[in-house]
């Protein structure tokens, strides 16, 4: 494979779109950062942080609580970020976004608000072997709690899921399936029609753990059949603790509220209280307000570059990878089908462990991650304790690509 790609891809103005990242023009030493570590988390363009300063410095106040100017902004901001959020995942009516922290919160609160409401002894749930332990810890506790099983889709041996025997483990005892929507170990992008598909003809409701998947692809929550998506504002270009859950409005109103406090009552005696409407009731307390119109920011970015756009530009930059990785000797773990996969590499080089080899590409300011994870289950079935992993996104290049792989040669030269 040529060094350097034939041509960067094109749809997407990558050398533009870095001026706006300040964190990618420093240095880490002497060596320029070389940042491929976003399926951990995303750096965050100008546009985000300047509507978070411009936020506190002219906007700030609690929502939905004051009459004044600044709080009706705070207000007009916040419900503007929900309705663009919406409407960046393909729901048609904006109460059904719940904001909270991300991912983990949201799946917590479906386990908890659903789980516990509807799961009954004997019913099942189902996840995928790949699954994140936020989309499993959450389903173990409702499991215990309720007495449910929870049973699992196999992975193939090419990183895929396995679902030849799909309709043998998704059954009419089951009540949720919950996948990833993209594995962030292995990049798999699992076909969520077709499972979704599987849970509603048995009645099941469909979960996807948009971690990985909504920074990256364009989704649509009602043509997928999606009941529930969970979103990480700050894996797409986003602040810390922004994004939230999508839900189908019928069952957010049948759930029960998962957090008590201000704002998600209607009224309060002192042995009971009434709730608020959706999402109101599934939001409690003072909330994230300036991340989440930092998040709005941040959709305006990726909607600027247009969602197939990107995915275009992620795809051809991780089939380079691979085919860097692999002619550098590293096995590379999930599917090698740039269609069936997203921009996370795990891989493991030669003889090195992956927590030595992160620490040798940081020597040439090349931020990796090495680990579990946080997907214990999977590595047990890959049969490693760890592995590296690259992972990509808009404003990666080839050239990044190229030190990624040059640096492993160093690594080598001292583990060798
Ligand atoms: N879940 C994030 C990752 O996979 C933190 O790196």
């Amino acid at each position: 494979m040529a060094k350097v790609m034939d041509q960067q891809p094109a749809s997407l103005d990558v050398a533009r779109i870095r001026q706006d990242f300040p964190i990618l023009a420093r240095t880490v030493g002497d060596k320029p950062l070389v940042y491929l570590d976003s399926a951990a988390t995303s750096q965050k363009p100008r546009q985000v942080i300047g509507a978070i300063t411009e936020f506190y410095e002219r906007h700030n106040a609690n929502v939905h609580r004051g009459v004044y100017t600044i709080a009706e902004e705070a207000t007009a901001l916040y419900e503007g970020a929900r309705e663009k959020l919406a409407r960046f995942v393909g729901a048609s009516d904006p109460a059904c976004i719940v904001f909270n922290r991300g991912t983990t919160e949201s799946t917590n609160l479906v386990a908890h608000a659903w789980g516990r409401k509807f799961l009954r002894e004997g019913d099942q749930i189902v996840l995928s072997m790949a699954e994140h332990h936020s989309n499993l810890i959450p389903w173990q506790f409702a499991a215990r709690a309720t007495g449910a099983e929870v049973r699992f889709i196999p992975v193939a041996e090419d990183g895929t899921l396995d679902l030849s025997e799909l309709s043998s483990i998704v059954t009419e005892r089951t009540r949720i399936v919950a996948v990833t929507g993209m594995s962030n170990v292995l990049g798999t992008l699992p076909p969520l029609a077709v499972l979704s598909e599987a849970a509603h003809s048995v009645g099941a409701v469909f979960l996807v753990d948009g971690a990985q998947l909504v920074p990256h692809a364009r989704v649509d929550v009602e043509a997928t059949g999606i009941d529930f998506l969970t979103i990480s504002g700050h894996k797409m270009l986003g602040p810390t603790a922004s994004g939230g859950l999508y839900g189908r409005r019928d069952l957010l109103e049948q759930m029960d509220p998962f957090l008590g406090g201000g704002e998600m009552i209607r009224e309060v005696w002192l042995d009971h209280a009434t709730f608020n409407g959706v999402p109101g009731k599934f939001e409690a307390g003072t909330m994230n307000i300036a991340e989440e119109v930092g998040l709005a920011a941040a959709i305006d970015y990726l909607e600027g570059l247009g969602m197939d756009a990107v995915r275009e530009h992620e795809k051809q930059l991780t089939a380079y990878a691979i085919g860097r990785l692999v002619e550098a000797g590293a096995t590379v773990y999930g599917p090698r089908d740039p269609e069936v996969r997203g921009g996370a590499v795990s891989f493991w080089y030669k003889e090195v462990h992956p927590h030595d080899l992160a620490t040798i590409l940081d020597q040439e300011g090349v931020a990796i991650r090495a680990g579990h994870h946080c997907a214990q289950p999977l590595m047990r079935i890959l049969g490693v304790p760890a592995t590296a992993r690259a992972s990509f996104y808009v404003y990666n290049t080839a050239e990044e690509v190229d030190a990624l792989v040059d640096a492993l040669g160093k690594a080598e030269d001292i583990f060798g």
